[in-house]
C-alpha cells in the first residue's frame, strides 16, 4: 500500500516533532507541523491564542488548518495533542495518511515537557496536570492505524518502525 502522509498524534510530549524530523530525513518528506502552521496563520503564540480567545476558538481554528494540510500528499504530519478530540479531524486524518500514535508514560512525559511554558493546558504544573489530563484522553488515540510505546526507544528507532509499517 502506498501511503498519502504520515500522521504523528499522541499526547504533548510523546515525541511527534523529533520523530517527525527524522522521518523527515529518512523519507524525504516534508514535516508539516500543525502548530507552527496555526501560529503562522494567526500571527500569535499558542498560550496567546488560548488567552485571548479560548481554547474552543483554538480548536476550530486546528480543525481549519489541519484539513487544509490533509488535503496535500507526501508529507509527515505533526499534530498537536488535542486534535483527535474531534471526529472531523480523526475522520480526515484516518482518510489522507498512515495515523501513527506515540506513547509514553506519565514519568516519561512529565520529564519531557518540565520548563516548558508553551503548553497552556499544563498550566505550568506538568507533574500535576499531564496525570489528569492523560486520564481524559483515555483511548483518544486508539483509532490510530499504529501505536508505538516510545519509552525506551530513540527517534531513529521510531522512525524505522514507522517507515517499516508503510510497507
Ligand atoms: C495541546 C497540545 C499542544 C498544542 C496545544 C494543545 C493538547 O501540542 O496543540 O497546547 O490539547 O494536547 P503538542 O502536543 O505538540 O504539545
Amino acid at each position: 500500500m502506498s501511503w498519502q502522509n504520515i500522521v504523528l498524534v499522541g499526547f504533548m510530549g510523546t515525541g511527534k516533532s523529533t520523530v517527525g524530523l527524522t522521518l523527515e530525513e529518512a523519507l524525504k518528506w516534508k514535516l508539516i507541523d500543525v502548530d507552527q502552521a496555526i501560529v503562522e496563520r494567526e500571527g500569535l503564540s499558542i498560550p496567546d491564542i488560548f488567552s485571548t480567545r479560548g481554547e474552543a476558538a483554538f480548536r476550530a481554528i486546528e480543525s481549519e488548518v489541519l484539513e487544509t494540510i490533509m488535503a496535500r500528499s507526501e508529507q509527515i504530519v505533526a499534530t498537536g495533542g488535542g486534535a483527535v478530540l474531534a471526529e472531523r479531524n480523526r475522520e480526515s486524518m484516518s482518510r489522507n495518511g498512515l495515523v501513527v500514535a506515540l506513547k509514553a508514560s506519565a514519568e516519561t512525559i512529565v520529564a519531557r515537557v518540565s520548563g516548558d511554558t508553551n503548553r497552556p493546558l499544563l498550566q505550568g504544573n506538568p507533574a500535576e496536570f499531564v496525570p489528569i489530563l492523560l486520564e481524559k484522553r483515555k483511548g483518544a488515540y486508539d483509532f490510530a492505524d499504529v501505536e508505538i510505546d516510545t519509552d525506551l526507544l530513540t527517534a531513529q528507532e521510531i522512525a524505522g518502525l514507522i517507515v517499516q509499517q508503510m510497507k
